[in-house]
């Protein structure tokens, strides 16, 4: 449809009409089933209220979406058709490792790819548009969406939003092409910040530390394209995102030039209620309206009191025309004018869903997120020939996805036994082993489910724990008997996500004596962490040689594990967030700064930052892992020791394989501002490579600093690079020395 025929059917609305463009409904009010993603509750709609909504999320399938958009469109005076919306956050059918993981791929083709695959398998279910990335930066271990986020660097963060963006959209950002989807940044802003780890709580941020650390990621998607974005829980300065203007239309639409649509988080209208920031739904509405909100998610407020706000002159119509305008271009741009149904097509949508080539990608990129955090005496790889125990609640479970990845049936999820059984084929000498539940007996998951054997030991239960003691004993005999023992262990992968923040991030005592017990008969352990956050993983280190962190590695997660395992692939990935000692460090990030008494030893007493009880250094830094290479880095040279805002320098290494197998390293660039007119962190991500080294190759890895690259927000809130002494380390990690100073001269 052309602009003006558009804007001529826009003119031609009631005010109802309007009303209806700017509301969405969970599926549930529309058909039966479908995902339903917060608090269930009725939004009291009549059967003209449902006829007029626009957007519905959380339904997916071809044939239901057609039917659904022919009912709708049919019952609509204008018969505009309706926007399909859905959480694909990691994958679709397809399902590709928790977006935690694919943060420490530190790749964004691995990410693009990702984006890529949802994109063809949601549309071909007749989707429109996905609720995202999420791109809130995340920098405490005890909140559940941790998983969800690419971690805790801003920096890692854009660069993976871009391609995520470029994947969903294309490079073109012309989503009426076929397999191409409306992505919607997500949650703004600075939602993955709050008070103690605890979901939808208070965030307390300078407008420095928004603008420095939290504000990137949701700026790199809108350069990138990015079609819509989504509000958050959370307040900012005291306001809920969604009630503020400041934030909204100052932030977001004039100075990050964002213009598509901003739809709120579920229900997060209404919520400013129990903010204490509105006064009841009539006054939410308003609050959301003159802030910028253009589509209430499942609601009161808009649905049943904006029509009467404008009739009563306490909204102006304008506001609700920019928004709906905003709307009908969006389902312009995907063509739904013309083909209302966009890609919905059943026969296609059975050809590719889950087809081998989404599966090799599916392989491939797990396998690109796994971290290597420990590896004793080279424990890892295994060999074919070796005898083998594999024993925890992930050795055979088909559970490897995580929360956000709902029509995938686990059936058909690869399992640790199922991977290894494939690569080695049946002359192997592999025995797999349950160990252990996932859970103590008093966890619960945030749904409230429990594993068998819950509660204290008695007689209704007796059986549950009866079997657990024979599973341990069955574990410990065939770790006795093997060369090796393959511990799968991790939290229960619904102790991650919305809802599911906690305070204690160790595993469960189950789990730890089951690995203690394996230990008492067998010393050569390798132990893989299945997790949606970081855990504190000290005690799991001392009783293992080798520990990899495979997050939630989803449908193909065992075959890359096993391909991994035995060296057919290697493990390449970074952590994307500092692993603690302890949870009680939480929040701990490698961009810190240096406080007056800087703690540069970890010692623990003295007139120093830090704690008595515990070291301030973090188990594992931000961007740590390890290859099956040795790689070691040369002395960082520098083109010059001078560098102007017209001249820029390179820095460069030379990284050497000295081992014995091929490695991908992940050379990592950071700077440091030694002074500034405010305090700078003691250093800050600004380039990332990947380079494959065969043994005993070496390769030079060069990196250019430019002037952008120095910018802050200085003083006086300029964003600005000032001149003065600068460090670029060049690493394996955050917590690289390997540097060289140079003066920026302005
Ligand atoms: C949820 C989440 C958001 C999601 C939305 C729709 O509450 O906060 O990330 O996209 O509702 O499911």
């Amino acid at each position: 449809m052309t602009n003006e025929a558009l804007k001529e059917l826009l003119n031609d609305l009631s005010l109802e009409e309007k009303v209806g463009q700017l509301i969405q409904v969970s599926a549930d009010t529309l058909v039966e089933g479908g995902i339903v993603t917060g608090p269930t509750g009725s939004l009291e709609l009549n059967a003209e209220q449902v006829a007029l909504v626009g957007s519905v999320l959380g339904k997916a399938g071809a044939k239901a979406l057609r039917e659904i958009q022919d009912k709708q469109m049919a019952a609509q005076p204008h018969h505009i058709p309706m926007l399909f919306m859905y959480d694909v956050i990691n994958g679709f059918q397809t399902i590709f490792p928790i977006a935690l993981g694919l943060g420490a791929t530190f790749s964004p083709e691995m990410v693009e790819t990702v984006a890529e695959v949802s994109a063809k398998e949601a549309t071909a279910s007749g989707l429109h548009v996905t609720f995202s990335p999420m791109v809130d930066t995340v920098r405490d271990a005890r909140w559940g969406r941790v998983m969800e986020s690419t971690g805790e660097d801003p920096y890692l963060n854009g660069l993976l939003a871009k391609a995520w963006i470029k994947g969903y959209q294309g490079n073109d950002n012309d989503v009426r092409k076929e397999g191409k989807i409306a992505a919607c940044f997500k949650h703004f802003a600075a939602y993955g910040a709050p008070e103690g780890g605890r979901d939808y709580d208070n965030v307390e941020l300078s407008e420095r530390t928004l603008r420095e650390d939290y504000l990137p990621g949701y700026q790199a998607c809108i350069e990138a394209g990015c079609k819509m974005g989504m509000t958050s829980f959370n307040t900012i300065n005291r306001i809920p995102s969604s009630g503020n203007k400041w934030l909204m239309r100052d932030v977001l639409r004039d100075e990050m030039k964002f213009d598509g649509i901003m739809i709120s988080d579920y229900s997060a209208v209404e919520e400013m209620i129990k903010h204490s920031f509105a006064k009841d739904p009539r006054d939410a509405a308003k609050l959301a309206m003159d802030a910028g909100v253009d589509i209430d998610m499942v609601s009161r407020a808009y649905v049943q009191h904006l029509a009467k706000l404008v009739r009563d002159g306490e909204v102006d119509e304008k506001l609700v025309d920019e928004a709906v305008w905003r709307v009908l271009v969006l389902k312009n741009e995907l063509g739904l004018f013309e083909n209302p149904y966009k890609d919905g097509d059943e026969e296609k949508e059975k050809l590719i869903t889950l087809c081998e080539e989404f599966r090799t990608k599916a392989k491939e990129v797990a396998a690109g997120s796994f971290v290597l955090v420990q590896n004793k005496e080279e424990i890892l790889p295994l060999a074919k020939k070796e005898k083998i125990a594999v024993i925890g609640p992930y050795a055979m479970s088909h559970d490897l996805h995580g929360s956000w990845s709902f029509p995938n049936n686990p059936e058909l999820q690869i399992s640790v036994e199922q991977g290894v059984k494939e690569l080695l084929g049946s002359d192997a000498d592999v025995t797999f082993c349950q160990g252990s539940y996932c859970m103590d007996p008093e966890e619960q998951t945030k749904y409230g489910v429990k594993e068998e054997r819950t509660g204290a030991r008695c007689e209704e239960n007796e059986a549950f724990y009866a079997k657990e003691e024979a599973w341990l004993e069955e574990a410990v005999s065939a770790a006795a008997k093997a060369d090796k023992v393959v511990m799968c262990l991790g939290e229960h992968n619904l102790h991650t996500g919305e809802g599911a923040s906690k305070v204690d991030i160790r595993l469960s005592d189950c789990q730890m004596t089951l690995l203690r017990k394996v230990q008492e008969v067998n010393k050569n352990i390798v132990t893989l962490i299945f997790t949606g956050r970081p855990l504190e993983l000290r005690e799991v280190e001392k009783y293992s040689k080798a520990v990899m962190v495979v997050w939630l590695p989803g449908t193909e997660g065992g075959s890359a594990i096993a391909e991994v395992l035995y060296g057919a692939m290697r493990p390449q990935g970074r952590l994307p967030m500092s692993f603690p000692v302890s949870v009680g460090q939480e929040p701990i990030y490698y961009n810190h700064f240096m406080t007056g008494r800087p703690n540069d030893t970890g010692r623990r007493v003295g007139y120093i930052s830090g704690y008595i009880d515990e070291t301030c250094k973090p188990l594992h830094p931000f961007g740590y892992g390890l290859t099956y290479g040795k790689v070691t880095y040369s002395k960082v040279t520098l083109s010059s020791e001078k560098m102007t805002s017209t001249a820029s320098l390179t820095a460069s290494v030379t990284v050497t394989n000295e081992g014995v197998h091929p490695a991908t390293e992940t050379v990592q660039l950071y700077l440091r501002d030694v002074t500034g007119s405010v305090i700078r962190p003691v250093r800050a991500l600004k380039g990332v490579k990947k380079v494959d080294l065969m043994p005993g190759e070496s390769k030079e890895v060069a990196f250019e600093i430019t002037e952008p690259m120095l910018r802050f927000y200085d003083i006086n809130m300029n964003y600005v690079s000032e001149a003065g002494e600068e460090i670029a380390y060049i690493g394996s990690d955050a917590e690289t020395e390997n540097g060289a100073s140079f003066t920026f001269e302005g």
